[in-house]
């Protein structure tokens, strides 16, 4: 009974999507804390601090009064009328609130996004280096995601040119931008993002646009892809600015023709999104003050590393200038990021993130540095590369 269950389960091929690296070093540095080494975590992309005190207190209270039963599958109407008004507030630009769907992170948001647009078969181009799960959930949902190898001339970002040939070649159904990205920590210019909208709307290639990292820019301000067309998806969390991961909240806006699409299958896919996260996520837009002093924590140690990994040995490295990461180029010292970032992690006590995670080839000369953490512990990080570098 038992051996025909193993023979009948066996994983799909839709399934067979790779692992996550950076699982692998984050198992690794624990191990090695469980052995008391103190180690210095910059493989993680979140936040070090959670949620503002005005959503733990909105949760508190939340808790104590009544139960929390599901809520409208596109979201409690309060919140959808609170992210449409920081559309206001951030960007001076009208959302209408209908067009707000509150979902489980922006992870969810993916899921329901790709749904909605595409179709299995479907060809979505997507930036390497790049954030891993755009491929891995386009792969398991059937479609297919194209590479675009961004270089440095671009800002590491999909040009109309790349964007146009991929398209003559065999036709496109979308392309995933993100400005800040991940892993690099690169963002488009408005004008650059303007560009691209528009050369893929003509071309009848549908954009949807990772905003995860807006709030988080230091270069110059993020463009919003909502003022530039409306015609786009628009996906955005609470994870990075407002710190909270944990609490899987996130929000889409989109366009009309595609609202009820995205209602029917988050009724099936999911009812709804946690309640008590969506009660925090409102109360969050009020924790402005406390989120600003993270921001500007997250400056201070992009001001450490930019002054710092230079003298201690990664001088090179792509344009930070945004979200928390730092993308370096570690050519001089080994073209098998892997190996190189199990080395440090032993031997520096610094996690890092290989690059081969984003980018599977250009990726072996890469790291990926989350500067998320304190500044103390970046200070503490270049001087622990720095020493670690002289000796190796
Ligand atoms: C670029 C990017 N998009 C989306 C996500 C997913 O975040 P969440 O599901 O927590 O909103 C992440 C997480 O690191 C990310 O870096």
């Amino acid at each position: 009974m038992l051996e025909k269950a193993q023979r009948l389960l066996q994983p799909s091929a839709r399934s067979a999507v790779p692992p996550f690296m950076v699982m692998d070093v984050m198992a690794a540095a624990a191990r090695l804390e469980a052995q008391g080494r103190r180690i210095i975590h910059m493989e993680v992309g979140q936040p070090a601090v959670g949620a503002p005190a005005t959503a733990i207190a909105a949760a508190h209270a939340a808790l104590g009064s009544g139960p929390l039963g599901y809520t409208e599958t596109l979201g409690i109407a309060s919140l959808r009328r609170r992210i449409a008004k920081a559309y206001g507030e951030w960007h001076a630009l009208d959302i209408d609130p209908a067009r707000v769907v509150v979902t489980t992170g922006s992870s969810g948001g993916f899921v329901l996004a790709f749904l909605a647009a595409f179709e299995a078969g479907d060809r979505v181009a997507v930036a390497l280096p790049g954030y891993p799960p755009y491929r891995h959930i386009l792969t398991a949902l059937g479609c297919q995601p194209i590479c675009v190898e961004t270089t440095a001339e671009t800002r590491w970002s999909i040009t109309r040119d790349a964007l146009l040939a991929l398209h003559r070649a065999q036709p496109l159904k979308g392309v995933i931008v993100a400005s800040p990205a991940n892993p690099t920590g690169t963002m488009m210019p408005a004008a650059g993002l303007a560009d691209l909208i528009r050369c893929a709307e003509d071309a009848g290639i549908a954009v949807i646009s990772d905003e995860i990292y807006h709030g988080l820019d230091y270069a110059f301000v993020a463009e919003t892809a909502a003022r530039l067309a409306s015609d786009v998806i628009i996906i955005n969390s609470f994870s990075k600015y407002f710190c909270m991961t944990g609490w899987r909240i996130g929000w889409m806006v989109v366009p009309p023709s595609l609202l009820r699409a995205v209602e029917r299958l988050q009724q099936n896919l999911a009812i709804s999104v946690p309640t008590l996260s969506q009660i925090a996520a409102e109360a969050a837009f009020e924790g402005r003050q406390e989120l600003e002093t993270v921001r500007r924590g997250y400056e201070e140690n992009r001001r450490i590393l930019l002054d710092g990994l230079p003298r201690a040995g990664f001088d090179s490295f792509l344009p930070a200038d945004g979200a928390f990461y730092l993308y370096a180029d570690i050519s001089r010292f080994s073209t098998d990021s892997f190996a190189f970032a199990t080395r440090m992690l032993e031997e520096a006590g610094v996690a890092a993130t290989p690059g081969v995670d984003f980018d599977p080839q250009r990726g072996r000369n890469f790291l990926r540095l989350s500067y998320a953490g304190s500044a103390d512990d970046m200070r503490q990080a270049v001087e622990r590369i720095g020493n670690w570098l002289r000796q190796i």
